[in-house]
């Protein structure tokens, strides 16, 4: 990525009006409609079935024809999330001074800033980032990230992100139940997984009708926890060509399928296109998992998902392909997807 401004610093400012590389095309920014709002999940209900699997059922329509749902009920320890809460918001609030210490490197995905910035005329994001770091494994081997853990507190941090692994298994294990996958498989593919962090900070925007918070996209991954710190609204999916905002539930996970789990799928679970809008009253913070299968698996449709009458609709790569390949191109839709598409499937 290339270097940009920082946007917290930026709406510091008293300006009333945002540079120009922050307005954006007419597409980015069409107005979303009222409508249905994304199913809940009730995770105690849906691991202690009733006999007519009807959480199972709705988990399994949610996958297909949302590609989002909230999850309630999902069993996070409320008062680690209370002080994971405190902290992040503490973190941003640091001095500015303090928080370009750990301004990322051109060609790293970890520290913050605005990434998939590839060209000095692409349009920006009214979005300061973001952490974007492995966590857990990593945590040992990468010592740039010490530096992160040390300042926005590494025990919360860490506790967050074993909860946030163990919701995603969870669920995943939920969902090849759902989808008649072999539950091994699934299994086999996740344990040990890679996952990485995002926070978001995104300031009040003083012409919030010509910006974004962040580029509408898909997730490459195959599992994405949100967690919305305050319930400013601003997260949007893209249905049936119309933006629906999902509003934030108290105690509730967002939970998306990301590109990934459609392949894994092979393509009867849907990695939604997304998007984040900013206001001109209020910040908005969040704080995104990304659940991943090891980086040395090979990814592709789930062999057990595969018949005579199923043929597979991806083809099949090494995950370090198919990620190298994600993080050359800018945010943009769902068009990366058709690189492991095969044709005429
Ligand atoms: C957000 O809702 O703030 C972020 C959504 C995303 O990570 O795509
Ligand atoms: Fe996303």
């Amino acid at each position: 990525s290339l270097m940009v401004p920082c946007v917290q610093e930026l709406a510091r400012q008293p300006i009333t009006n945002i540079p120009p590389r922050y307005i954006r095309a007419d597409d980015d920014r069409s107005i979303a409609v009222f409508t249905p709002s994304v199913p809940v999940i009730d995770l105690q209900r849906l691991l202690h079935e009733d006999p007519l699997n009807s959480e199972m059922v709705k988990l399994h329509s949610a996958c297909k024809e949302w590609g989002f749902f909230q999850i309630v009920n999902h069993g996070v320890n409320a008062f680690l999330l209370e002080k994971f809460k405190t902290e992040v918001g503490d973190f941003f609030k640091l001095p500015y001074e303090e928080k370009k210490k750990l301004w990322h490197q051109p060609n790293s995905l970890e520290g913050f800033g605005q990434h998939f910035v590839v060209s000095e005329e692409q349009k920006l994001d009214w979005n300061y980032i973001h952490i974007f770091m492995e966590t857990e494994l990593y945590i040992t081997v990468v010592m740039s990230s010490m530096l992160i853990f040390t300042i926005c507190c590494r025990e919360t941090l860490e506790a967050y992100s074993l909860e946030a692994k163990n919701l995603a298994m969870t669920i995943l294990t939920q969902m090849a139940k759902a989808l008649g996958m072999k539950t091994e498989e699934m299994t086999q593919l996740f344990n040990d997984g890679m996952q990485s962090m995002r926070m978001n900070y995104y300031p009040p925007c003083p012409e919030p009708d010509i910006a974004i918070g962040l580029t509408p996209h898909s997730d490459a991954d195959a599992l994405t926890i949100l967690y919305q710190l305050n319930d400013t609204e601003g997260l949007q999916i893209r249905k049936d060509g119309k933006w629906i905002p999902v509003k934030p539930l108290e105690d509730a996970f967002v939970i998306n399928i990301g590109d990934i789990m459609e392949i894994v799928s092979n393509g009867v679970y849907k990695s939604i296109e997304h998007r984040a809008i900013v206001n001109s009253a209020k910040e908005r913070l969040s704080v995104a998992t990304f659940y991943n299968p090891k980086l040395d698996s090979e990814l592709g449709p789930a062999s057990s998902l595969i018949n005579h009458q199923n043929q597979p609709v991806f083809r099949r790569m090494p995950l370090e392909l198919y990620f190298k390949e994600f993080f050359a191109r800018k945010l943009s839709g769902k068009s990366y997807l058709d690189f492991v598409k095969i044709e005429n499937a």
